[in-house]
């Protein structure tokens, strides 16, 4: 299995914070942002990670993070030259992936859930996530059905249809790649990431797991703040 941390964007909604550094590089408490996705890979035992980066701080996300041997693990770089949609980085990725597997993070998702189990029992298909939040019209969202079984994903729908929204941790087998080379771009111009999952749903193959754990996207100024006491209780737990 192999690992991305995507960690572009623009990080639009925490301006002016982000005017002078990226969003996944944005203090949690005692670590940049960024070591959270990177701890929750290195945690399920992914050792090959691939950093998705916007080309205007390529740099800074050398200098902090190197070449992985400090982390035990090898980390390479790639640029996403445009932020145009989690999707895309399955094809920037695609010499890193090669004939594997890959789990892909989101850079500002902090999760308390260890996916070691999911990453060790995953064979083909895709693996998401569902977390019941209150504000499901930010994120991705899964219909279930009485057997809780998933049968619609909807990008940020703007009436409500379900309250599970699925978290930025993906698991795909390699098909994910060309998948993504069909996706045509939404209206809001992103090779949109619910697409693939729809792919696997129609498929059959797409499985759907409740999480346990608390999980924070920290792309609002609520939310970082939010992330912030979630990285102080894990750091006051070590
Ligand atoms: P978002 O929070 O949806 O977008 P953003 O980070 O650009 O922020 P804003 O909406 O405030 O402008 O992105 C979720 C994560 O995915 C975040 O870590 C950034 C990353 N991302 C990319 O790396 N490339 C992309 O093309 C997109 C859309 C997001």
């Amino acid at each position: 299995m192999k690992g991305i941390i995507l960690s572009g964007g623009s990080g639009t909604r925490l301006s002016p914070l982000t005017k002078v550094t990226s969003k996944q590089l944005l203090p949690l408490y005692n670590k940049p942002m960024i070591f959270y996705p990177l701890e929750t890979l290195l945690k399920a035992g992914i050792k090959e990670i691939l950093i998705i980066v916007a080309p205007e701080r390529a740099g800074d996300y050398l200098r902090l993070l190197g070449s992985g041997r400090e982390f035990g693990a090898k980390f390479t770089y790639e640029i996403q030259d445009k932020p145009e949609g989690l999707a895309q980085a399955f094809i920037i990725a695609q010499n890193f992936i090669d004939e594997d597997n890959v789990c892909m993070i989101l850079g500002d998702n902090i999760f308390e859930e260890d996916f070691s189990d999911s990453i060790k029992n995953f064979k083909s298909g895709g693996k998401v996530f569902a977390v019941k939040v209150p504000d499901p019209e930010r994120s991705g969202v899964v219909v279930f059905d009485e057997n809780m079984k998933a049968t619609q994903i909807v990008e940020k729908p703007k009436t409500f249809i379900s309250d599970y929204a699925i978290p930025g941790l993906y698991i795909y087998d390699n098909r994910v790649v060309e998948v993504a080379k069909q996706v045509k771009p939404s209206a809001r111009g992103e090779l949109e990431i619910t697409d693939l999952h729809n792919w696997y749903l129609q498929k059959g193959e797409l499985e759907v797991e409740i999480l346990k754990g608390e999980w924070i996207d920290a792309g609002t100024f609520e939310s970082l703040f939010k992330a912030t006491e979630l990285a102080r209780k894990k750091a006051l737990q070590k």
